[in-house]
């Protein structure tokens, strides 16, 4: 097989999958791949897996299948991510036409896996853990105007039903200079907000330029200081892991934007102690309170799994009245999935995937309810949008509120821009307005 030109990177699962693609496009791009124009087929693909969910899992042999051209040849397939860290050994028996398994701490070793691979040999990387990684990688070079960057990877919460502590290992934390002179690049290159990425991303610790130790809170704050980023966002934070200083920030950096994803998972305290969560409805409830105290618009956002083993419908029902109380401006919920050496895996009490199915309904309708009265509360308002992307219509743009609301609007804008818009219609989803002129 000759050398393979074109490359393209197709993520799955978490913002973190995001990152993790763009920075190994960045360097297949500086190994000499050229990115494989829209629509053609590409000489290598880079699937970057997600193993949370069993029908994640699926999607991705099919996606293998899939990658077989009408001639019958085949691009060189590297399977990453997740998957190919919990199943490589699988992946390799059961898809013959994969000839690389790069785990999520090891993809900075794809230019000499790639190398062994065209010439015919079928290589295995799960190595972890991931110091070596980041120091491994080009410098970053291009960015939009929203920009993700790691900062904590791994997790050690446990949670029963949960793969990432055994796909992306122990809690790391980056160092505070190198997430400084990242960010630093990817202003450069034309962020103006960066959201900081973590499995657990408020257990971020590190030590600030005078040796002094410091969390999340800190870090933000010395990005703060950086003049031309105008917006920072964090995610996915645990309840148990919001510091006071961390909460004090959304009172105290302007740049930090109102919005917080605060997973809860279920309303039933026996639940949660089943799920191993490490916090109550009661202490959690407590919580937003303080993040409101400082922060009263604060949008709030958080994830749900329904059925989980043993659990009833007056448990069920109470998730319901969590939702009510704590007051979502969005949120995501998901079926409950038995994962391969998970303890919930084989807890008793296992729920019929009907009973699952009607829950996850009934969630999903009160988190919309909530979403559209979140969103039509703003009508009216006017609000500071970062211009992210062109609109389908002409002369459309999309971007973000400070709440994170997808806003979509007409008038006069360059990518990158902040600007003034007035919001005039509001969905469940997104928001439209007009920009009022300067
Ligand atoms: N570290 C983050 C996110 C982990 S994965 C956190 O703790 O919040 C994102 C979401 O997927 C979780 O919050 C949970 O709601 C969901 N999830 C994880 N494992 C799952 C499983 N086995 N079945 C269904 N949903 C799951
Ligand atoms: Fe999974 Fe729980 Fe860790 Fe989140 S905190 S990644 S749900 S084990
Ligand atoms: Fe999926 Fe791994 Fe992210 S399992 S959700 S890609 S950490």
């Amino acid at each position: 097989m000759s050398a393979p030109q074109t490359y393209r990177v197709k993520s799955f699962g978490c913002q973190m999958n995001v990152y993790d693609g763009e920075r190994m496009g960045e360097l297949l791009a500086e190994t000499g791949f050229a990115p494989a124009a829209e629509g053609a087929d590409a000489d290598l693909v880079v699937l970057n897996t997600c193993h949370i969910r069993e029908r994640a899992v699926d999607k991705v042999y099919s996606d293998i299948g899939r990658l077989r051209r009408e001639n019958g040849s085949v691009p060189l397939i590297a399977v990453a991510g997740c998957i190919a860290q919990a199943e490589g050994e699988e992946i390799m028996a059961r898809a013959p036409s994969v000839k690389m398994v790069v785990g999520p701490q090891a993809y900075h070793r794809l230019p000499a896996m790639i190398a062994r691979a065209s010439a015919g040999e079928r290589v295995t990387d799960t190595d972890m853990p991931a110091d070596a990684k980041f120091a491994a990688l080009p410098a970053r070079r291009r960015s939009g105007p929203a920009a993700f960057l790691t900062v904590q990877e791994g997790c050690d919460k446990f949670c029963t039903y949960c793969v990432v502590p055994y796909t992306r290992g122990a809690e790391i934390s980056r160092p505070h200079a190198d997430l400084l002179a990242e960010a630093q690049r990817l202003v450069e290159a034309g962020a103006r907000e960066i959201t900081l990425l973590g499995q657990n991303v408020n257990a971020w610790a590190g030590e600030d330029a005078k040796g002094r130790k410091v969390g999340l809170d800190g870090l933000i704050t010395a990005l703060a200081a950086l003049p031309d980023l105008a917006r920072i966002r964090y995610t996915t934070s645990h309840p148990t892991d919001m510091s006071d200083g961390l909460i004090a920030a959304h009172g105290e950096v302007g740049k930090l934007m109102p919005f917080l994803h605060l997973p809860v998972q279920s309303g039933s305290d026996r639940v949660l102690r089943a799920m191993n969560r490490s916090h109550t409805v009661e202490s959690y409830l407590r919580l937003l309170d303080r993040v409101r105290a400082v922060r009263p618009d604060i949008a709030l956002s958080g994830d749900f799994i329904t059925g989980f083993p043993g659990e009833s419908e007056a448990e069920f029902a109470e998730t319901l009245t969590l939702i009510d109380a704590a007051g979502y401006a969005q949120a995501y919920s998901f079926k409950y999935s038995a994962r391969p050496g998970t303890p919930a895996a084989g807890m008793a009490g296992q729920i019929a995937a009907e009973v699952m199915d009607e829950r996850l309904q009934r969630l999903q309708a009160a988190i919309n309810r909530g979403q559209l009265a979140f969103n039509q509360a703003s009508i009216g308002r006017h609000c500071a949008v970062l211009v992210e992307r062109r609109g389908k219509l002409p002369g459309q743009w999309l971007g973000k509120s400070p709440w994170l609301q997808s806003v979509h609007f007409f008038g006069d804008a360059a990518l990158g821009d902040i600007v003034m818009v007035e919001l005039m219609s509001a969905g469940a989803n997104s928001l439209g307005g007009r920009i009022i002129p300067t």
